[in-house]
């Protein structure tokens, strides 16, 4: 099952001058026989302009071990659906990149598994992208390579196309040297990250881990943010992602979903305040944490169900590995515990939903919420710590937000905590539920500007401009180190 069957099909379309490559496809089917469905999510209406404008192609998996379908157009993208086998899902994403990278990115917040039956899989697959890749993209084209999935591709699609430009974006956390230098497979994932011509990261810190790991494990020398690979310069720098502000902005003041916030307000009790946690059903979002400090809050007896209420919204996600089995079963026994204790007939301290929300209901949500609690142990962005500040046009409401995000980077004017330390957490939470209306306007006026001033959009734009800018070759780094070793 893992020869190539996609690159055989025939090319209905002359090749793409802009390709974007993901683990996933931008559209998905509800169920199988249904007609697809754009994705929710800025990645994908960030880039559609751009790929529509360029004739665009976009490669990726469409979300099950089926055969993969002839490539299709929609909604004016051409879309080449890569194949998965069932194992493929197993090791190459549950596995490799779900139960090795991701954890390990995450600042190993549990505990990465270096299965070697899962490295050669993944390989397969990066290759298998790769070469769908190389016949897909016209002469002299550019190709955004998205996550940490296809850490391989850069590498091996320069091997087979060295005419087109290559960009890689890494959605997640890069590493420190001390976690990243575990990995059995490092030098290689590095010169896999090093076939491109601009990686591009989350934060300054992400790129500046990868230059130092560059240095270290492999025979390449980097300074700054330019590392030079036999002669060619590979730029690495931050470029943080964001939302389309507009949007969010737009959904905040339709009518209908203002009357739906009021609605939920008023379910929920029009003089509780309304602290509000929206996040993948993951171990890395802190969901636990957060409702163990919930729990200190009420226990300490300063509130109670009448004034206060949490609503939590996780949405399932990779529902076939361990480690997500284990963080709802926790979960779901913490809302139990804080419920059973604390709750009165016709009231509990913590909603839970788990499932996934349309946007528009999302929003309304985010209007209700006096207080958004984003609280993982480690994210690379967090978008919906943008997205609540986007919503919240009057100047109200708190963002409680870990120090831990990509956002907290940029959204510092939110109230910081630090997630694993959870009397802090309570108050600080304490804190934000008891601020003026002042202060709340003066953080929020502030945190808005800075999501208004980079949405998705201005991502999307700094980065492919960065690729389609001519790179001299042959430039030197600032600084050579010589301590470096390979491994
Ligand atoms: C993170 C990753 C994305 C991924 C998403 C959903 O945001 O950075 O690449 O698509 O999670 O996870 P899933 O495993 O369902 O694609």
């Amino acid at each position: 099952m893992n020869t190539l069957p996609d690159a055989s099909l025939p090319v209905t379309q002359s090749r793409g001058e802009l390709v974007v490559i993901a683990n996933r496809l931008p559209v998905h089917r509800p169920t199988p026989n249904s007609p697809w469905e754009t994705s929710p999510g800025g990645l994908v209406s960030a880039l559609m302009p751009i790929l529509r404008e360029r004739k665009g192609v976009w490669i990726g998996w469409a979300g099950s071990s089926e055969p993969a379908c002839s490539p299709f157009e929609h909604d004016g993208l051409y879309n080449v659906p890569v194949s998965l086998s069932a194992e493929d899902v197993r090791d190459y994403y549950e596995g490799f990149s779900n139960s090795t990278l991701w954890p390990l990115y995450h600042d190993a917040c549990q505990t990465p598994q270096y299965n070697r039956a899962w490295w050669a899989p993944y390989v397969a697959v990066n290759r298998r992208f790769a070469e769908v890749a190389a016949r897909e993209t016209a002469a002299n084209g550019h190709v955004l390579v998205q996550d940490y999935h296809l850490q391989l591709v850069p590498g091996m699609l320069r091997e087979l196309r060295p005419d087109v430009r290559i960009g890689f974006f890494l959605h997640i956390p890069f590493p420190p040297v001390e976690l990243f230098a575990q990995l059995p497979w490092r030098q290689r994932l590095l010169e896999g990250m090093l076939g491109a011509d601009v990686v591009g990261f989350q934060t300054r810190h992400g790129a500046q881990n990868f230059v130092r790991l560059v240095n270290r494990y492999t025979a390449h020398r980097g300074s700054g943010q330019t590392i030079l690979v036999n002669g060619r310069r590979v730029m690495a720098r931050e470029y943080p992602i964001s939302i389309d502000y507009d949007r969010i902005q737009q959904l905040a003041t339709n009518p209908q979903i203002v009357a739906r916030s009021q609605e939920i307000r008023k379910e929920l009790g029009e003089n509780r305040t309304i602290m509000l946690g929206v996040d993948r059903l993951d171990y890395t979002k802190g969901i636990d944490q957060r409702i163990r400090a919930v729990y200190e809050i009420f226990k300490a007896g300063r509130h109670t169900v009448k004034d206060l209420v949490l609503v939590q919204v996780s949405v399932p996600s990779r529902e076939s590995v361990d480690e997500y089995i284990e963080v709802r079963d926790r979960i779901e026994k913490l809302v139990g515990h804080i419920d059973g204790e604390f709750g009165t007939v016709g009231a509990v301290p913590v909603h839970y939903l788990r499932r996934s929300l349309p946007i528009e209901e999302l929003v309304a949500y985010y209007l209700a919420a006096d207080v958004m609690l984003v609280t993982p142990f480690r994210d690379g962005m967090n978008l919906v710590a943008k997205e609540y500040v986007a919503c919240r046009r009057d100047d109200t409401g708190v963002l409680v937000l870990s120090e831990f995000t990509g956002s907290a980077v940029e959204l510092d004017r939110a109230v910081l905590v630090n997630p694993h330390d959870i009397d802090g957490m309570a108050a600080t939470i304490e804190r934000a539920i008891a601020m003026p209306p002042a202060e709340q306007a003066r953080r929020m006026r502030s945190l808005r500007q800075r999501v208004r001033k980079r949405t998705v959009y201005t991502w999307a734009s700094d980065f492919t401009r960065a690729l389609t800018a001519e790179q001299p070759t042959g430039a030197q780094p600032d600084t050579v180190d010589l301590n470096r070793s390979t491994s």
